[in-house]
C-alpha cells in the first residue's frame, strides 16, 4: 500500500503513541485489514463477543446484495440475534465493568459558569427515568420520537431512552427552522416531540419552544398532525435568577400536549428493563440532504451499528481508559451520533460534552476547555480550525494542551494549510491528524488514518477502515487501478451502512446503488495517489458542503422559487475560505417585481428555512434583475 520511499512528506506517529496502541504499526494494520475483507465472519464475531447477547445470532455476521440486477438491494447483520443497544453502552459498564462512579460526560454550557459532570451510573438512571416517562406517554417499540434539542444532557438522556424501549429517534439539528422540522416530523409520523424551552448560542436567546409551536402548526395546516406530546426541558440556563434575560423569553404552552420535563420525570422509576430488539430492528432515522431537495431519511439498526460505531471509535482515536475525548459537534448531525453518544458509550470512555460555540466568551474557548478537562484526544471540523487560525495563534498559548495525544477532523476536506496549523499549533507537532471521511450514509468511518500505524499526508483520509473495500470508478462505470481519480465507491457492506431510507427504499436504491450496480455510490470524487492513498476531491453530484454541513442546491432553489416575485433561481457553490464552500444564489425577478430590501430580506428568510442556513445579501452592481445572495451556516 505504501511506497516506503514515497515522495511526499509524511507524517510519522511517535513511539510513545505506538507503545500501548490497539494497532500500533503499519503492518498491524495491514494484516488486520486483510483478515477483515478475507474472513469478515471471524472478524465480526470477535467484535461481536465483546457484547451483549439476549439471544445469540441465527444468520451470519453480514449478508447483503448490492448488485440491483440481482435483486432489491440489502444488508444485514447478525440476522436472529437479540439485543439492546442501550443495555450495552450503559448497564454492560454499571452492572458488568464497575465503571459507574466513571465520568460519561463533562457537560460545558455556552457559557463557562455553565457545567456539570454525569458518571455512567448517574446517566443508566437518567435515561431509565426518561424511558418510563416515554412509555407512559404511549410510545412503544417501533414508534417514532422526534427530538429538537441543544446540546444538553436531556439530548443524550433522550435518544438513548428511545433506544432502551425500542422506540426510533429522529433528531433534528435545533438550529434548523421550523419549516425543517414539520417536514421531519410528518415524514417519520412522530408520536412524540422532545424539545427545550429556549437556548443561548453565543449571545443569541433561541425560542425554541416557539419555533416547534410553530412547525407543529405548520404540520396541522399540512393535515398531519401525529405528535401527541411535547416534552418540554428546561434549560439549565434558563433556570436561575442570573439567566434574568429569561424572563424575556415567553414560553408558548398547550397544556393539552405540553409536558414539563422535571414534573414528568420526578417520581419516575429509576429502573427500566430494555426491550429486546432484533439485530435489524431500526435504531434511529437522521436525515441528510438529498439532490432532489426533499431530504433522505436515513435509517440505522441496532447490531451493526452498535458494532461499527464502537470498533471505529476504539481503533481511530486509539481509546485508552484514561482518556478524555471531545468531539466538537453537534448531536443533532452523524458525528453526534456515532461519535458523541454511541462509540464513546460502547467503549466506555469520558466525553466533554459541549453546548457553546468555538468563539464565545472569547476565541480561545476551545482551548480553556482541553486545558480545563485535561482533553487527550479531541475531534472537530476543518471549518472550525480555519475560523480558529484566523486568531494567530496567541489564544492557544495561554493554554496547557500538553494533554493533547491524538487529534481528528471530519465533514469536509481539509487544506494541506488548515491541516499543517492544526498538527503544529494545536497538536504541538506530537499529535497525529486524524482525517475521517465518512458520511451520514455510511455510519462511522470509512477511510481514516489510524493513529499509530499510518503515516500521514496532509489532506488525505488516507486508508479504509476494516471491513471496508474502496474503489474507484470512471463515468462507465470502468474500475481504475494504481493512481487514478474519479467516482468514490464500495465494493461491499460493513456492518454499520444505512439500511434503507425510511419507507423509501426505491429512493435508496436509486440513489446509492443504480449507477453502478454492484457498489455503494458515495457521491465524492476521489484520487488514489501512487502510494494508495485516498484523497477526497469533494461532491460531484449536486450537493455542497457549507462548513461541514451539506445541502443540495435543488433544495435551496426550490424554497426561493416560492416567493411570488421570482422567476428563476439558480443556485451554485463557491470556494469560501472558511466555511469551505458557500451558496451563491442568482435570481431573477418577475417583470413585476421589484428589487428592493423587503425582497431580498424575504428571499434571505425562504432561502434560511429550506438550507437552515443565515443567508447574507450582496447586489452587484451591474446586475439590474439578478440578486445575488451568498448563504452560509453559522
Ligand atoms: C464530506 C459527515 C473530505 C463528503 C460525517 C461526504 C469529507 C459528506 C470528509 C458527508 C473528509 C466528510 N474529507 N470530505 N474527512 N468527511 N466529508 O453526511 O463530501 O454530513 O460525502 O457526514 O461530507 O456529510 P455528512
Amino acid at each position: 500500500m505504501v511506497v516506503p520511499e514515497s515522495r511526499d512528506k509524511m507524517y510519522y506517529p511517535s513511539g510513545d503513541l505506538q507503545r500501548d496502541a490497539h494497532v500500533p504499526d503499519l503492518d498491524s494494520y495491514l494484516e488486520l485489514y486483510r483478515k477483515s475483507l478475507e474472513n469478515p465472519e471471524v472478524f465480526w464475531q470477535e467484535v461481536a463477543d465483546e457484547f451483549f447477547w439476549k439471544k445469540p445470532a441465527t444468520g451470519p455476521m453480514l449478508q447483503y446484495n448490492f448488485d440491483v440486477t440481482k435483486g432489491n438491494i440489502y444488508v444485514k447483520c447478525m440476522e436472529g440475534a437479540k439485543t439492546n443497544i442501550c443495555y450495552n453502552v450503559l448497564d454492560r459498564h454499571v452492572r458488568e465493568r464497575s465503571l459507574g462512579e466513571k465520568v460519561a460526560y463533562y457537560w460545558e454550557g455556552n457559557s463557562p459558569d455553565q457545567h456539570m459532570t454525569i458518571t455512567y451510573s448517574q446517566l443508566l438512571s437518567h435515561v431509565c427515568r426518561c424511558a418510563n416517562v416515554l412509555r407512559q406517554m404511549g410510545v412503544k417499540k417501533g414508534d417514532r420520537v422526534s427530538i429538537y434539542l441543544p446540546m444538553i444532557p436531556e439530548l443524550v438522556y433522550t435518544m438513548l431512552a428511545c433506544a432502551r424501549i425500542g422506540a426510533v429517534h429522529s433528531i433534528v439539528f435545533a438550529g434548523f427552522s421550523s419549516e425543517s422540522l414539520c417536514e421531519r416530523i410528518i415524514d417519520t409520523q412522530s408520536s412524540v416531540l422532545v424539545t427545550a424551552d429556549g437556548v443561548y448560542r453565543g449571545e443569541k436567546l433561541i425560542n425554541l419552544k416557539q419555533i416547534v409551536d410553530e412547525a407543529l402548526e405548520k404540520c396541522r395546516e399540512k393535515a398531519s398532525s401525529s405528535v401527541t406530546k411535547c416534552l418540554v426541558v428546561k434549560h439549565p440556563a434558563l433556570r436561575t435568577k442570573s439567566g434574568a434575560a429569561c424572563n424575556k423569553l415567553q414560553t408558548p404552552w398547550d397544556s393539552e400536549c405540553d409536558v414539563w420535563w422535571d414534573e414528568a420525570m420526578r417520581g419516575s422509576p429509576e429502573e427500566c428493563e430494555p426491550e429486546w430488539l432484533d439485530a435489524e430492528d431500526p435504531l434511529f432515522i437522521l436525515y441528510t440532504s438529498g439532490s432532489t431537495g426533499k431530504p433522505k431519511g436515513v435509517l440505522h439498526t441496532v447490531a451493526g451499528y452498535m458494532l461499527y460505531t464502537s470498533l471505529t471509535f476504539k481503533y481511530v482515536f486509539d481509546h485508552h481508559h484514561g482518556d478524555v475525548y471531545w468531539c466538537t459537534a453537534d448531536i443533532g448531525w452523524i458525528t453526534g451520533h456515532s461519535y458523541i453518544t454511541y462509540g464513546p458509550l460502547a467503549n466506555g470512555a469520558t466525553s466533554v460534552l459541549f453546548e457553546g460555540v468555538p468563539v464565545h466568551p472569547h476565541v480561545g474557548r476551545f482551548w480553556e476547555i482541553i486545558e480545563k478537562y485535561k482533553v487527550t484526544k479531541f475531534y472537530t471540523a476543518p471549518t472550525a480550525i480555519r475560523l480558529l487560525m484566523k486568531y494567530g495563534r496567541e489564544p492557544l498559548q495561554k493554554y496547557d494542551l500538553s494533554s493533547l495525544r491524538i487529534v481528528g477532523t471530519v465533514g469536509e476536506p481539509i487544506n494541506p494549510e488548515a491541516w499543517q496549523w492544526y498538527h503544529e499549533a494545536v497538536g504541538q507537532g506530537r499529535c497525529p491528524v486524524v482525517d475521517t471521511f465518512w458520511q451520514t450514509e455510511t455510519g462511522g468511518h470509512v477511510l481514516t488514518p489510524l493513529p499509530a500505524a499510518t503515516p500521514l499526508k496532509p489532506g488525505s483520509a488516507t486508508f479504509p477502515f476494516f471491513g471496508v473495500e474502496p474503489a474507484i470508478l470512471n463515468e462507465h462505470g470502468e474500475e481504475l487501478e494504481g493512481e487514478a481519480e474519479g467516482y468514490l465507491v464500495f465494493r461491499r457492506p460493513w456492518p454499520g451502512i444505512m439500511r434503507t431510507l425510511y419507507e423509501n427504499h426505491e429512493r435508496f436504491e436509486n440513489t446509492y446503488f443504480k449507477k453502478f450496480p454492484g457498489f455503494y455510490v458515495t457521491g465524492d470524487g476521489c484520487r488514489r495517489d501512487r502510494d494508495g492513498y485516498y484523497w477526497i476531491t469533494g461532491r460531484i453530484d449536486d450537493m455542497l458542503n457549507v462548513s461541514g454541513h451539506l445541502m443540495s442546491t435543488a433544495e435551496v432553489e426550490a424554497a426561493l422559487t416560492e416567493h411570488p416575485a421570482v422567476a428563476e433561481a439558480a443556485v451554485v457553490s463557491r470556494p469560501h475560505e472558511v466555511k469551505g464552500e458557500c451558496l451563491y444564489c442568482f435570481v431573477s425577478l418577475k417583470d413585476c417585481g421589484e428589487f428592493n430590501r423587503a425582497v431580498v430580506e424575504e428571499l434571505k428568510g425562504l432561502g434560511q428555512s429550506s438550507a437552515s442556513c443565515w443567508i447574507h445579501v450582496r447586489r452587484r452592481k451591474d446586475a439590474a434583475a439578478t440578486i445575488i445572495i451568498s448563504a452560509q451556516i453559522g
